[in-house]
């Protein structure tokens, strides 16, 4: 249909609508079965679901969640000719297990997660996710969520803050900036925020805006992107049948090792320490991981989508009790 890869991104781009990222290594992984039952649990703008209806060549049903009505709203777009196949649900994959009971999908052939935000969500103007615009410190990828960034940049105290922005930024100087940021409250919108650790840090040439790390570590914090995470993956080994794929693709060191850590534990089994005559813990593996190492983008995606480089996909099976 493209010339090219390049081609179709760039049109993509153009229209602002969200590139999604490893789309051949998401179908390898997640094995599009004839008359399945797939879950994206974060639907964003569609790319992966269409994907995944085309291999599936309408035999299969999928169920696309999403925090965020707006992201709904695009899918519901794209994926207007899968209608028949396709079941939308708004809600947080924090609640995956009674959101798939709930809509029929239990069990499931395969899960999909494609954390974090989409570049719609970033370009969004009055979102607040981006220091391009100077918005009202929003980031909550569902508006009907109490807390926002301003309640978290004005409402925590300083140790809090630093705490924060440390653990979800991986930001050496948390405890400046989160001086700074006390110092200078109220704060109301993302410029100010912005400003606020521009003026505590030294500009990195070539690098990254210095704010980066700081409203990274307020998002997560916004949506708890974390925590949801984590319990999602628990409820996966329930969502899905045994032989059903979990694929994970992670944007930062942070998920990525949850997903990982995860990932080991629950191919492990037993728990028992080394020299333990007889298994004590009762644990048993419910997973195989597919790969030994995370799947990375590959030159040429990273070059026609900058937002891919860092992409790291993992993928496992569900093993029968
Ligand atoms: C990277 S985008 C997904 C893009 C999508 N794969 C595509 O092809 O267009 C991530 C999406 O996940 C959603 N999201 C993030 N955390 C979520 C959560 N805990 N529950 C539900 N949706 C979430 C965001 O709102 C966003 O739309």
């Amino acid at each position: 249909m493209y010339q090219s890869y390049y081609n179709y991104v760039m049109i993509m781009m153009a229209g602002n609508i969200h590139v999604p990222v490893l789309v051949n290594e998401v179908l390898a992984a997640i094995e599009v079965r004839a008359h399945g039952a797939y879950i994206d649990c974060t639907l964003g703008a569609g790319g992966h679901a269409e994907a995944t209806l085309r291999a599936g060549h309408g035999t299969i049903k999928l169920l696309g969640i999403d925090a965020d009505p707006e992201a709904m709203s695009a899918a519901e777009g794209r994926l207007t000719m899968w209608r028949d196949s396709v079941t939308f649900a708004h809600g947080n994959f924090g609640r995956l297990l009674s959101i798939a009971k709930d809509k029929g999908f239990v069990p499931a052939d395969g899960l999909l997660f494609d954390l974090g935000l989409s570049s719609m969500q970033l370009s969004a103007t009055g979102r607040g996710f981006s220091f391009q615009y100077d918005v009202p410190l929003d980031m909550r990828f569902d508006p009907l969520e109490a807390r926002t960034a301003g309640d978290i940049v004005n409402g925590l105290s300083e140790t809090e803050l630093g705490d924060m922005i440390f653990r979800y930024g991986e930001e050496g100087r948390s405890r400046q900036i989160a001086r700074a940021i006390v110092r200078a409250r109220p704060i109301a919108t993302t410029g100010q925020l912005a400003r606020t650790v521009e003026a505590v840090l030294p500009k990195r040439k070539g690098r990254i805006h210095v704010a980066t790390r700081t409203f990274q570590a307020i998002r997560i914090a916004v949506n708890n992107e974390l925590a949801s995470l984590e319990s999602a993956l628990v409820q996966g080994l329930d969502v899905l049948r045994p032989g059903g794929r979990l694929v994970v693709i992670s944007y930062h060191s942070l998920e990525d090792r949850i997903v990982k850590q995860f990932f080991r534990r629950e191919s492990k089994g037993c728990v028992c320490p080394p020299r333990t005559p007889a298994c004590v813990c009762g644990r048993f593996p419910r997973l195989r991981t597919l790969y030994s190492k995370a799947v990375k983008p590959s030159a040429e995606e990273v070059k026609a989508n900058r937002r891919s480089r860092s992409a790291r996909l993992r993928a496992a099976e569900i093993l029968s009790i």
